[in-house]
């Protein structure tokens, strides 16, 4: 299997990385437009492999699309990450022309691939790559949810003082500091609900620091992260080239389900080889559902950033 990560940037390298240490593929191509920078990485990255104990062939290079033929899956990371102070949203103007390019030469040479985006912002980007690729909606996946359930489950463990494999939770709606939504009324500690472990104002805190979790990161590193949205990629690249059929929230095209029309936003999906094979209908309370209405009008307004680029 061959996967494919555009942008070698902290988050494409990341991403590189932890998909060669887990052995998910045997072949990992990173591109990059920046002469040298992919193939250094690259380079530095297969280094690790016999003190590491992994197999898999880490390639990098410069802005050259035939090497990428035949991925199984591509990750697109491509564009300007996050400034301290600055919303995912502003990076609209600057990374809509970069994604609907890297998409289109990604399908020149792999026309059965499954895309993964991570580009911010994300739900607004995998609209743009579903929409200027006119590829199945099975096959384009936003990986937001992964990352934000991931620092979802990460706050509560925290607060819990408990081990974060023992925590389960889910973040959907849109991948924006005011639009996602952490399910806290679903969560769990080992099968019980958190609600009888956490008072409703320290459960509210915990979806307050996981709503900013990335703006903090921002603030703190000077530039957005790269671990967790590395290990979230790899986690849904093993489910799709593995056929895992996990259920993860990822940024998918809605028709009518969850009331929503032409939007790409998180919900619960199945993920297996074909990309997104299922989206889980859960049964979201009144306060939920109306929170992912408000989440798909914030996100629904930015799509419209985008007709200038679909024209
Ligand atoms: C974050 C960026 C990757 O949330 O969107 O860290």
């Amino acid at each position: 299997m061959k996967v494919t990560v555009v942008g070698a940037g902290n988050v494409g390298a990341s991403c590189a990385e932890y998909i060669a240490i887990k052995s998910i593929v045997s072949e990992v191509v990173l591109l990059d437009i920046k002469e040298g920078f992919a193939e250094g990485k690259a380079l530095d990255l297969m280094q690790t492999a016999t003190t590491l104990g992994f197999n898999s062939r880490i390639k990098g290079v410069t802005n050259d699309y035939a090497a990428t033929a035949g991925s199984d899956v591509v990750v697109i990371t491509s564009g300007v990450p996050r400034k301290p102070g600055m919303t995912r949203e502003e990076l609209i103007g600057i990374n809509a022309g970069i994604v609907k390019s890297v998409s289109e030469n990604i399908l020149k040479y792999s026309s059965n691939t499954v895309i993964v985006v991570v580009s911010n912002p994300m739900d607004t980007m995998t609209y743009l790559t579903l929409k200027s690729t006119g590829l199945p909606k099975n096959r384009v996946i936003g990986m937001g949810g992964a990352l934000d359930s991931s620092r979802f489950k990460t706050y509560l463990s925290l607060a819990l003082d408990k081990p974060s494999n023992d925590i389960q939770g889910m973040v959907i709606g849109g991948h924006g500091d005011t639009t996602m939504i952490p399910l806290t009324r679903l969560a769990s500690y080992n099968g019980t609900p958190v609600s009888q472990h956490l008072t409703s104002d320290r459960l509210n805190q915990v979806a307050a620091e996981t709503m900013v979790g990335g703006a903090t990161l921002t603030k703190l590193l000077g530039t957005s992260a790269w671990y967790a949205p590395g290990a979230s990629v790899a986690y849904l690249v093993d489910s799709i080239v593995n056929n895992q059929r996990k259920m993860i929230p990822c940024s998918v095209y809605l028709e009518g389900e969850y009331n929503q029309d032409d939007i790409c936003i998180g919900v619960p999906c199945i993920i297996g080889n074909s990309g997104i094979s299922a989206i889980v209908d859960v049964k979201l309370n009144e306060v939920e559902q109306e929170k992912l209405n408000q989440s798909a009008v914030a996100v629904r307004n930015m799509n419209e950033a985008l007709k200038e680029v679909l024209k």
